[in-house]
């Protein structure tokens, strides 16, 4: 295989290959590598509620502006993340005082807001981020306590009337290896369906390990999205060397090393082989193992990216490579 080839340039047009990004770390280095291997970003945090949404009508374009004029410059495609999500609820909403009416109505100018300073910049919204539970139901939020269970309707409504180019996905996790969270996923997405509310495409966030999901267990997650027309984004891929049930490693052995490779090449293999028409982008959730959100959450080393701290290539983006063969 020739590995002396860029993401991006392996995936040619058939797909976007992305990473999340922070402004913090934009520059040097980083910088060249996110520029030369990869054509979309997903924002780790400038584009969620706690760091746009000061109060009602009270919006900080500061941070998320940074990063839409640099991937603009950069000629990086943008996965907008997300527009309502339980988690980074800021601190003032969770004490407002106003009616319901009043707070349905702060979340549509939101919306609004949000997508229509964006709208011909940023071409794909997480609408809804991780609305059904682990093991299935509809997860309790301020947004289902307020706005009530057509909240989620409401909110892809509102996305669509701001930006009708906007690609408008549905984002979870964990929906492979869980099947009554995944079949109430695809319930919820029949609903609104049936309801003729605008979805485009689900996020399968794919923060999976070594062992677990089987390729056969997400071919059946990605079946169910193609039967019901939705485009796929692979939007949230990092695959941890220390799952649960294996002796905890300490480095990133050359066993687990080379498990990671054929792990990212199944993957990506899975997902080129979508047909075209349901492909939107396989984005990473991050460019080197040290900045991993897997290590505090797990409370453990983990080494689930492409890169290393010095920015070279793993085993893993050979997997890559070779899943896009
Ligand atoms: O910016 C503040 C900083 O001012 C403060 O000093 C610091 C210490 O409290 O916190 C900083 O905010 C942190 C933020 O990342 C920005 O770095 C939050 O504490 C921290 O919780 C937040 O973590 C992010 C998490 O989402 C919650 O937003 C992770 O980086 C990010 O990888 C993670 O990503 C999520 C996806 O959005 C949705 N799917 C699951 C995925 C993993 O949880």
């Amino acid at each position: 295989i020739d590995t002396d080839v860029f993401l991006k340039d392996k995936a040619a047009n058939n797909f976007f290959v992305g990473a999340a990004v922070s402004t913090n770390r934009l520059s040097g280095k980083y910088n060249e590598l996110l520029t030369t291997e990869f054509n979309s970003i997903t924002a780790e945090s400038e584009m969620k509620m706690r760091t746009i949404f000061l109060g009602p009508g009270n919006y900080n374009w500061t941070a998320p502006d940074a990063l839409v004029n640099y991937a603009t410059e950069n000629n990086l495609n943008i996965h907008g993340h997300a527009l309502v999500w339980h988690v980074e609820v800021p601190d003032w909403m969770t004490t407002f005082t106003g009616t319901d009416e009043e707070f349905e109505q702060i979340i549509e100018d939101y919306i609004k807001a949000v997508v229509t300073r964006y709208a011909g910049k940023i071409t794909s919204w997480d609408v809804v981020n991780e609305a059904i539970n682990d093991g299935g139901g509809i997860r309790n939020s301020i947004f289902l306590e307020k706005m009530g269970s057509d909240y989620i309707a409401k909110c892809f409504q509102w996305a669509r009337e701001a930006d009708p180019d906007a690609l408008l996905f549905y984002n979870d996790y964990n929906t492979p290896e869980d099947l009554t969270k995944q079949n109430d996923v695809y319930a919820m997405i029949d609903e609104l369906q049936s309801n003729n509310i605008p979805i485009d495409g689900i996020g399968l966030q794919m923060h999976i390990s070594i062992d677990n999901p089987t390729r056969q267990q997400i071919q059946v997650d990605v079946d169910k999205a193609i039967e019901r027309n939705l485009i796929v984004h692979f939007s949230e891929l990092d695959i941890r060397v220390n799952p649960d049930g294996r002796q905890i490693v300490n480095s990133l052995t050359e066993e687990r090393d080379f498990a990671q490779r054929l792990k990212y090449k199944e993957v990506v293999d899975l997902y080129n082989s979508i047909p075209d028409s349901f492909k939107y982008a396989i984005t990473v959730w991050g460019i080197r193992d040290p900045e991993s959100w897997i290590i505090d959450q797990y409370n453990r080393p983990d080494w689930p990216l492409l890169f290393d701290d010095s920015f070279d290539r793993k085993s893993a983006h050979i997997g890559f490579l070779e899943g896009l063969e």
